[in-house]
């Protein structure tokens, strides 16, 4: 359980969508929030709204922006002791074989590399800290379901919930909670942030057919405001996985039961892995509550 209470939170890419959602729904619990943002003006003037919150300037894909973004936020609030990881992009770059890789970097530095950025930034003193900490990643419903949307964006949420899965192993036996936030579709407007940030500026914004489509799906999708406060209550229960939109799971069930079948007899006639040696190298004997079978 966290007291989010008193609490200082930093939330990456803040300043709007489900960022400001979340910065939202801790405020309203008695945290008080640093929005940080690469959009500084919005940060500002979305900080300006909530009590005791600070706007701070932070590029994600800048190891040294997030260095400074800390600083900041340490004098202006005082010490992190919530994360969310929430700086996203979209993709949307064509086919595999002809995606700019470019923007395949870009779409990998803010929704991937800034993680590393983030956690070398702040784990080292939340783990010295003494107080309890959380750090929320904010992935997507397809980090679970691989959908036929931009590759790059699809393959950078795989990895979020991937390094989110790493921390939750690390994390065991510090004070750290770690959740992954999925959403399904939500009406923000990360299709022009997308259009306005890529850096071939191509693409730009609504006046792409395709991206305009998209635009107009989401904002038929969930309202930011409820992602947000299903984030605070997950902070609060120490649960792991945010999902905000169940109407996904069968397609969940449907993705992992095709993995399942893709287990057939062992390509060594009676081997089997020793799998409690495996865990046992990195010092564990479960995994999550996970069954691990007895070894050979
Ligand atoms: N909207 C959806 O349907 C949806 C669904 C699943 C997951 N998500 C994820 O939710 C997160 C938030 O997106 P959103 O939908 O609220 O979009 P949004 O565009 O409303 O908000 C994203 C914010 O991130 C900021 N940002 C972008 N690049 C940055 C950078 N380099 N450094 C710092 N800030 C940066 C933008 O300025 C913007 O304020 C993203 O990770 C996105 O992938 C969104």
């Amino acid at each position: 359980m966290t007291d989010i209470n008193g609490k200082i939170a930093f939330v990456s890419g803040g300043a709007s969508g489900i960022g400001l959602a979340m910065a939202q729904a801790f405020a309203k619990r008695g945290a008080r929030v640093a929005i940080a943002d690469i959009d500084f003006d919005l940060a500002r003037r979305q900080a300006a709204l909530i009590d005791g919150a600070a706007a701070i300037e932070l590029d994600v894909t800048s190891e040294d922006s997030w260095q400074m973004a800390a600083e900041t936020t340490r004098r202006a609030l005082g010490p992190v002791s919530i994360l969310c990881n929430n700086a996203g992009v979209g993709g949307g770059s064509g086919k595999l074989e002809e995606y700019d890789p470019e923007i395949w970097r870009w779409v990998y530095s803010v929704n991937v590399h800034a993680l590393l950025y983030s956690a070398r930034t702040f784990v080292p003193d939340m783990k010295a800290s003494g107080t309890r900490c959380h750090i929320v990643n904010t992935a997507s419903m397809v980090a679970l379901v691989p959908t036929p949307n931009s590759i790059a964006y699809v393959a950078s949420k795989f990895a979020t919930l991937g390094i989110s899965f790493g921390m939750r192993n690390e994390f065991e036996g510090f004070d750290i909670g770690v959740s992954v936030l999925c959403p399904g579709m939500t009406a923000t407007r990360i299709v022009q942030t997308t259009g306005r940030l890529r850096p071939d500026n191509r693409n730009n914004a609504l006046t792409d057919e395709r991206m305009k489509t998209m635009h107009d799906i989401l904002q038929t999708g969930m309202r930011p405001e409820s992602v947000g406060e299903m984030v605070a209550r997950a902070v609060e229960g120490d649960e792991f996985y945010v999902l905000p939109s169940p109407e996904w799971k069968p397609m969940v069930e449907g993705h992992f039961s095709d993995i399942l079948s893709g287990f057939r007899e062992p390509a060594q006639p009676g081997h089997s892995d020793d799998l409690t040696s495996f865990l046992k190298a990195w010092n564990k004997t479960e995994m999550f509550g996970y069954r691990i079978p007895d070894a050979p």
